[in-house]
């Protein structure tokens, strides 16, 4: 984990929050390299589960919704953890992390607290005057967005069961013990769908849909951010740990370096949150057959996954070294950059012209890193350890023949290509 903190700070991607002040207690920003990986994550996901089904559509929710949502929904009593202090020195814990009775921080033996139950979620105020009664609170999930929008995306959309509604976006979570990088933080994003289908008539019927979305979260995981599915594992949640809305819950677990925790989850809601919320506004959220004209109340599975945890696991499965040097083996598809263009020799303006206009014409479709400094090698080196997968190396024989050299990252095998193919040549590679 130190090796990939330091590579994120030293490169760009992510570094400590307010760090000019001292920091923020586990609050870290990403830089200009680490939103392009998190925002080439996102676009991935966006195509993957909305834009190319037909049933499933977006909605892009406000953060702060109206304070009765979280009360039908169950947070209001329910989203809590148990916390206790160390009496010596008053750190506060999630009672189910302390091992041994031994305390984290000072190392006291048996001086805790009895167990308070600690809400989670982020409260404020609306408007100027800071009563009780215009309390409001960050949303903690995403998925509430989805059920109270059910009503208007389903007469906008016209869509029939089954179907989903899909969100990208922040949640905020008070955690008592927020930490391992930006594995758990008190702001995160998640990227979740709400999956409806009819009232099932069985086990069988909610769990052909629960099986679907298992293997789409595990193909998302290998085929699309490329990390191999050795260090991952299925932990089938007990009936007495589960979340007050399932009835069923997997998380998808990975073997971090901190060890073995959750990376997403997948659940079966039942119909928990539309008959809660069809109870406590007073609206109709039935769905009506078209063919049957019945109305009932459609069941759903949840699969859900943090964008955070994403990158995270994105970057230790691309992470590898050879020779003392770092390099980055992300798939072409989420890499910040997908190639550098270099002229061989920086102080001749022959080859700058050309490759100016390569790095130019490329960037139009893609991102595209420039560097004219220092030797050959170093810029190869530098551009691994960002995980670019192509370098362009205009060089005096590009002159005449027209031809450049592109290096693969990961097999560091060169070839020549035509200038005129150089976009057709990385299209194809990065899709
Ligand atoms: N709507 C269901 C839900 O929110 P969850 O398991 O509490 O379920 C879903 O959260 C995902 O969000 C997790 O699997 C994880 O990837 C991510 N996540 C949850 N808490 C987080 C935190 N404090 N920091 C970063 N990511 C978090």
């Amino acid at each position: 984990m130190d090796k990939i903190v330091a590579l994120c700070k030293r490169r760009g991607f992510i570094f400590p929050g307010s760090e000019i002040y001292g920091g923020l207690s586990n609050s870290w920003d990403y830089g200009s390299l680490g939103v392009e990986l998190k925002n080439n994550i996102k676009q991935a996901w966006w195509k993957r589960f909305v834009q190319n089904r037909d049933d499933i559509v977006g909605i892009d929710a406000a953060l702060i919704m109206n304070p009765k949502v979280w009360e039908a929904s169950g947070h209001v009593a329910n989203f809590q953890d148990p916390l206790v202090e160390c009496k010596k020195c008053h750190s506060r814990f999630r009672a189910d992390n302390i091992k041994d009775g031994i305390c984290p921080n000072c190392g006291e033996k048996d001086s805790f607290t009895g167990e308070q139950m600690f809400n989670l979620m982020f409260k404020t105020f609306i408007g100027p005057t800071e009563e009780s009664s215009n309390t409001a609170y960050f949303r903690p999930e995403t998925a509430q967005a989805m059920f109270v929008d059910f009503k208007n995306v389903l007469d906008t959309s016209r869509k029939r069961l089954p179907f989903g509604i899909a969100q990208v976006g922040k949640a905020f979570r008070n955690e008592i013990t927020p930490g391992n990088f930006i594995f758990r933080t008190r702001e995160f994003e998640q990227m979740e769908i709400e999956y409806f289908f009819p009232t099932p008539q069985n086990d069988s019927d909610w769990n052909r849909y629960f099986e679907l979305w298992r293997k789409e979260m595990l193909s998302w995981i290998k085929d699309d951010l490329g990390v191999g599915l050795e260090k991952v594992y299925e932990h089938e949640i007990e009936a007495s740990e589960l979340a007050h809305y399932s009835k069923r819950t997997i998380d998808f677990e990975y073997d971090f370096p901190f060890g073995r925790s959750e990376l997403y989850g997948l659940a079966y809601r039942t119909d928990f949150d539309l008959r809660n919320h069809e109870k406590s506004s007073g609206q109709n959220l039935k769905y009506r057959d078209p063919d049957t004209n019945e109305e009932f109340i459609p069941h759903v599975i949840e699969p859900t996954w943090g964008v955070d945890r994403s990158v995270l696991v994105t970057l230790i499965d691309a992470y590898s070294e050879k020779d003392g040097k770092v390099i980055l083996k992300l798939k072409p598809k989420l890499a910040p950059y997908k190639a550098a263009v270099f002229p061989l020799l920086a102080n001749k303006p022959e080859l700058i012209k050309v490759a100016r206009k390569i790095y130019l014409d490329l960037k139009q479709d893609f991102m595209i890193a420039w560097d004219d400094r220092g030797n050959i090698g170093k810029r190869y080196a530098s551009q691994d350890e960002i995980g670019t997968p192509f370098c362009i190396t205009v060089d005096f024989q590009s002159l005449e023949d027209k031809m450049v050299t592109v290096r693969d990252r990961d097999s560091a095998k060169q070839e020549r290509i035509k200038i005129s193919e150089l976009r057709e040549y990385l299209g194809d590679k990065i899709k």
